[in-house]
């Protein structure tokens, strides 16, 4: 079924039980392959407070959970060069294994400008959770991208805590712009 948001349509994409079912999955390959370790998982907000939030109902290892705020679109439908940072990540993650987690990676520039001034902080690991990727508009590869929920085309989505100038974030599901 079709919805409206703002002024755009929208069409079903991935489904409620699809992204619980991914979701599930992730979390038991995060918890096998940090068994001795005490994780920091880093949500980028605003758009990843779903996924983490039903991502950590998963993890059965001791971890801890922080957030930072970034911004790249700013209300648009295209991502913009220039990233606004919001809020810093407080904890300190010197010597720790960090897990960011965000919502989606589209030219990846706001994962790289994140990743990159984490490493200053001089983490024991840092490696990088989404539950989107869009391959095609990623303009440089980013190593530490090691968990994908799912690939996408280059298209604009919304729901499960993405947005459409701030609207559409409550949506259980996501849906693609028609
Ligand atoms: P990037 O810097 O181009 O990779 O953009 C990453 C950020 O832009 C994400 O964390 C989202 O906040 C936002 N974004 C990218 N693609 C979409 C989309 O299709 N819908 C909504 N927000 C998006």
């Amino acid at each position: 079924m079709k919805i409206k948001i703002a002024d755009l349509e929208f069409e079903p994409l991935i489904s409620e039980s699809l992204i619980a079912e991914r979701t599930k999955t992730i979390g038991q390959q995060l918890n096998a392959d940090y068994p001795n370790s005490v994780p920091v998982f880093v949500g980028v907000l605003n758009g990843s407070f779903l996924f983490i939030a039903d991502l950590i109902k998963h993890i059965d290892i001791p971890c801890e959970i922080a957030f930072t705020k970034l911004a790249s679109y700013y209300g648009g439908t295209t991502s913009k060069l220039k990233i606004r940072e919001d809020i810093d990540l407080i904890v300190d993650i010197k010597d720790r294994d960090v897990i960011i987690i965000e919502d989606i990676v589209d030219t990846g520039n706001t994962l790289n400008y994140l990743v990159e001034k984490l490493k200053l902080r001089k983490p024991n690991s840092i490696s990088v959770c989404s539950l989107l990727l869009k391959p095609a508009a990623l303009q440089n590869p980013i190593d530490e991208l090691k968990y994908v929920g799912f690939e996408i085309e280059n298209e604009f989505v919304v729901g499960y805590g993405l947005d459409y100038q701030e609207l559409g974030r409550n949506l259980n599901s996501i849906y693609k712009k028609v």
